[in-house]
């Protein structure tokens, strides 16, 4: 089946036998890990455990409650962007089995910001939910900080905390908004305009692993700055180096980001940077090929607070969830 097929005929069988009397409370018992050990406090939120399900999975809050069964602390939807748009022609997910990889062009198809709330009403699990959100391909880069800006008031008060995600390598010329003086600008107006709200929502900016030294150190200035909530490293990357599959192979699926497995090692050293350079001055998530509970405490050794998977979570399957928390308690256990 093609993957994006799959994807959806995956999750739609996961929202049908979750309608069965029994199973949503049958697939918890056989997921989850409750611990109270596990518990994590960040940014005054609290999550059940540190992983998390990464943004792109459930990009339209499609499958969120049904998604909190398989023993997530949180779960982050989108992007979303203000208007719907399909995103890229398909096919645009690709598997690279042989690396343990994916590779995606997906480029914010969505419904937008303002149809996902209808589902974000009906939320009957109390896990924290993050709101990624970006803009739509149409809109230029000059005008995109009004997008942003219309995602963060429209989903306030839906979702638990903001990611805003600059580094997408899908949408043309998006990474450019990487740039230091439109975050500065952007970032803080959403903390102006959380000032004007009820309750301020955390905002985290998501980077992507392909910065170099310098850029990431720009980013830290940025987070000192607008004293913003946190980090997650990294997003999918535009690099090809080191794979196993047959470049003829890779050629052929041509543009895309590269998540899984080809990813692990960047996105550690990002992380590991990141909090080291900045003495550890804020939360960091770290994301990017993690397939085993060891490769999720890698993560967490190199200075990330919670983390998240995607391309492990298709290639493992939820196992990997219950895996990567009891791997954390027996941690914690030896020390
Ligand atoms: C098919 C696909 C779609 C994705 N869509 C998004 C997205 O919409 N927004 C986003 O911030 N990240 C998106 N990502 C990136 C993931 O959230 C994650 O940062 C990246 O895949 C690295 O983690 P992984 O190796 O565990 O997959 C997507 C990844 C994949 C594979």
């Amino acid at each position: 089946m093609q993957p994006e097929k799959a994807h959806y005929f995956a999750t739609d069988c996961l929202t049908f036998i979750s309608k069965i009397p029994g199973i949503p409370a049958l697939m918890s018992a056989m997921f989850e890990v409750k611990d109270k050990r596990l518990e994590r406090k960040l940014f005054g939120l609290t999550f059940k455990n540190p992983v998390g399900l990464a943004a792109g999975f459930d990009k339209d809050a499609r499958w969120y409650n049904e998604l909190a069964h398989l023993g997530f602390g949180f779960i982050e939807i989108g992007t979303l962007t203000p208007k719907a748009q399909i995103g890229n022609a398909q096919p645009r997910l690709f598997r690279i089995t042989e690396d343990h990889g994916l590779i995606n062009r997906m480029g914010f198809n969505n419904l937008g910001a303002e149809d996902a709330i209808k589902r974000l009403k009906d939320r009957k699990t109390n896990l924290v939910i993050g709101g990624n959100i970006g803009k739509n391909t149409a809109t230029a880069n000059e005008d995109a900080l009004a997008d942003y800006v219309f995602n963060f008031n429209t989903l306030h008060d839906y979702v638990d905390y903001f990611v805003v995600n600059v580094s997408c390598p899908n949408v043309k010329d998006l990474t450019k908004l990487q740039d230091t003086p439109f975050l500065l600008n952007l970032l803080g107006q959403l903390k102006e305009i959380n000032k004007t709200k009820k309750k301020a929502k955390p905002i985290l900016l998501k980077i992507a692993p392909d910065l170099n030294n310098s850029q990431l150190d720009e980013v830290i200035e940025i987070v000192a700055q607008t004293k913003i909530d946190g980090i997650i490293a990294a997003n999918t990357t535009t690099s090809r180096e080191n794979l196993k599959t047959d470049p003829k192979i890779i050629t052929k699926i041509a543009n895309g980001g590269l998540s899984g497995k080809p990813v692990t090692k960047r996105a550690t050293e990002v992380i590991r940077y990141l909090s080291e350079k900045s003495n550890k001055a804020f939360p960091i998530i770290g994301v990017g090929g993690i397939h085993s509970a060891a490769d999720a405490l890698e993560k967490l050794d190199a200075g990330a607070d919670l983390v998240q998977i995607y391309t492990g979570f298709i290639y493992e399957g939820p196992a990997l969830i219950k895996e990567i928390n009891q791997a954390i308690l027996n941690k914690m256990g030896e020390s």
